[in-house]
């Protein structure tokens, strides 16, 4: 196990689509556990493949400090949302790979997501709350999608002069 870099915005990586993963072998769950120690090292509450430069279909979850009836450890290989429900929810998000913003982000509040387990057996399961959010950012984050992406223009274009301007005065300081 291993704590790995995290790749900050502007790495292309994190605006590739990911690769599924077609054998899930110990290279594969070594992966997750790599995944789980750098989520934890950086204490956020998710983490994909991508923003650790491995560009496979892999996302760890955990919400138990986060929430009070928050689950976790979850790893899904190949996590897809099959069914949204129609009420939206707005609620503040973050992200380990832009550092220091947040920002309200409107997505569905209820989804049903289908996966596999470290172990390979099937994973479907109807979310709402914090998990639903939770894992609805890291799929983005497996089809290159980031979570400033589901921004207004305007909000989006502010809220990047911010963080560029907090990470040119971090670097100079
Ligand atoms: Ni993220």
């Amino acid at each position: 196990m291993a704590v790995r870099e995290i790749k900050i915005l502007g790495d292309p990586v994190l605006r590739e689509p990911a690769v599924e993963v077609e054998e899930l072998d110990d290279e594969v769950r070594a992966l997750v556990e790599d995944m789980l120690e750098t989520m934890y090292h950086a204490e956020g509450i998710g983490l994909a493949a991508p923003q650790i430069g491995i560009s496979r279909r892999v996302i760890v979850v955990d919400l138990r400090d986060s929430d009070e009836e928050g689950v976790g450890p979850v790893a899904l290989i190949n996590p897809t949302v099959v069914e949204s429900g129609k009420k939206a929810d707005k609620a503040p998000e973050g992200c380990l790979s832009i550092p220091g913003m947040e920002e309200v982000v409107e997505r569905p509040e209820t989804v049903t997501v289908e996966g596999l387990d470290p172990d390979g057996n099937p994973f479907s399961m109807q979310m709402s709350g914090l998990l639903s959010r939770a894992i609805q950012h890291e799929i983005d984050h497996l089809d290159g999608v980031l979570f400033i992406d589901r921004l207004s223009p305007l909000k989006r274009r502010m809220a990047l002069k911010k963080w560029q301007k907090s990470r040119a005065e971090e670097v100079a300081s």
